[in-house]
């Protein structure tokens, strides 16, 4: 069988004639007189490869992504090689002009396989079900132990998400980064809340630049490298160590600039280059694009899912009283419905006698055993509005602000623990009869 193809560009005249006559493994299915003619043709499944002359330079890395989620693999011709390179960043093959037609049609084959294969064994991090609206149309089976295994190679990627609320999940993340940059470890903190991102504020950078935008602009250009990371990230000294920040989006109606594709390549290079990457996610999961007939629409909540679903780590962080509890419980099951590959640890924050009652810990920890997902309790964090506020105020990490704060132990002792956690009996723990104090009833109150 033969690889139906696509193609556009002035120069691809010449050598559709010519691979036409290898009457080989590919047949010219359309040509296409632009690049959006050929987007447009790509999605009606009439092929399973373009090829891409004198137009190249307009392909980006989300292009390349919608075409490939349309299960149709990209070759790409330059005459230049730092193009070619660029082309290779962004996902296609690529080939100089005036290649000979076996090769060209060899590379076309090449590429329709490599697609296929990643799509089977779900092992491309830039194309995933989850978070992107086409691959819901055509699901992979996605391997927790895959990911995992992508990820020992390199450095860990932590997730710090929780409902909405302002339950602290911007507190945890940079005191987390912090933590870790202060011992030595290569860090790289992210700013990926796209509705209200304040990492930049929380450690005082006067930052308009949105260096994680500009990161996935770079990304989705080919152009991003280690370098390009470094010139587009924020330098933080912290403790004798240093944190790299990639400072995130400046209005909420910027979120499209996090496209889910460059996100990864973005995550992927974070990982490669630091021991790890604290990412502040936004809070909501909702795919509300799939109500929408446009399946390559880029998605809302398209950058948090990305980031839960590529991190190694989940800390669900959540506010601990009587209305943050219940959203927890709720919230977790959204985010094993969403993001099933995240296994997440509860935090919560804010504890405090005066919105749980007496032994507000153990109050905490009866209503969560009682109507709780099934996982533990990781860490509870004290309410410290002293140290919160002398924090906010120096626009500075808890350790340089107030290092001896309950607060800043907690983060501290939070980020010691071992990394090892695992749900406990699957369907949750079993309901034992517990006579609950009036502090965990008033708790449970709001999941009736
Ligand atoms: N343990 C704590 N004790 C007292 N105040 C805290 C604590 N943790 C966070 N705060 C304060 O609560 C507020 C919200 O925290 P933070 O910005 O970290 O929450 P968030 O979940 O990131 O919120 P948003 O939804 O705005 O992203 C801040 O003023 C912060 O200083
Ligand atoms: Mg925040």
């Amino acid at each position: 069988m033969t690889i139906p193809v696509i193609t556009v560009g002035q120069t691809s005249a010449e050598f559709v004639d010519q691979l036409e006559r290898l009457h080989g493994p590919v047949t010219i299915v359309r040509r296409c007189s632009e690049l959006a003619e050929l987007i447009a043709a790509s999605q009606t499944g009439i092929a399973r490869a373009a090829i891409i002359a004198d137009v190249a330079s307009e392909l980006n890395s989300d292009l390349v992504e919608r075409m490939n989620l349309a299960e149709v693999a990209v070759v790409a011709l330059s005459a230049e090689e730092p193009e070619r390179k660029r082309l290779q960043a962004i996902g296609t093959r690529s080939a100089a002009v005036g290649v000979a037609p076996e090769d060209l049609a060899e590379l076309v084959v090449e590429a329709v396989n490599d697609l296929a294969a990643d799509r089977v064994e779900g092992r491309s991090t830039r194309v995933s079900n989850l978070s992107d609206p086409g691959m819901s149309l055509a699901p992979i089976q996605y391997d927790a132990d895959d990911v995992a295994e992508e990820h020992e190679r390199s450095g860990q990627i932590i997730g710090v998400w929780g409902p909405t609320g302002a339950p602290g999940r911007t507190t945890l993340a940079v005191n987390i980064a912090a933590e870790l940059a202060a011992r030595g470890e290569r860090t790289i903190l992210l700013d990926a809340d796209t509705y209200g991102a304040s990492v930049a504020t929380a450690l005082g950078l006067l930052d308009e630049s949105a260096g994680l935008a500009q990161a996935c602009r770079l990304a989705d250009q080919g152009l991003l490298d280690a370098s390009a990371l470094n010139r587009v990230s924020n330098q933080v000294a912290i403790g004798g160590g240093q944190l790299s920040v990639l400072t995130g989006i400046t209005r909420a109606d910027r979120w499209p600039e996090l496209r889910t594709t460059a996100l990864a390549d973005v995550l992927d290079l974070c990982s490669s280059t630091a021991d790890y990457t604290v990412i502040d996610c936004g809070f909501a999961l909702e795919a509300d694009e799939e109500l929408s007939f446009d399946t390559q629409a880029p998605r809302r909540n398209g950058a948090t899912l990305r980031c839960l679903e590529m991190a190694n780590i989940v800390y669900a962080v959540g506010a601990a009283d009587a209305i943050g509890v219940p959203r927890m419980v709720r919230s977790l099951a959204e985010l094993e419905m969403a993001v099933p590959t995240a296994s997440a640890r509860v935090v919560f924050n804010k504890v405090r006698a005066s919105s749980v009652g007496r032994s507000p810990r153990r109050q905490l920890k009866e209503a969560w055993d009682r109507y709780g997902p099934g996982t533990d309790i990781q860490s509870f964090l004290p309410a410290d509005p002293a140290a919160a506020d002398a924090a906010l105020i120096a626009g500075s990490s808890l350790l340089e602000s107030a290092p001896e704060s309950p607060l800043r132990s907690a983060i501290a002792k939070l980020v010691d623990s071992p990394t090892d956690h695992r749900s406990r009996t699957p369907g949750g723990p079993p309901r034992r009869k517990v006579k609950f104090s009036r502090g965990s009833v008033r708790l449970l109150a709001g999941l009736r």
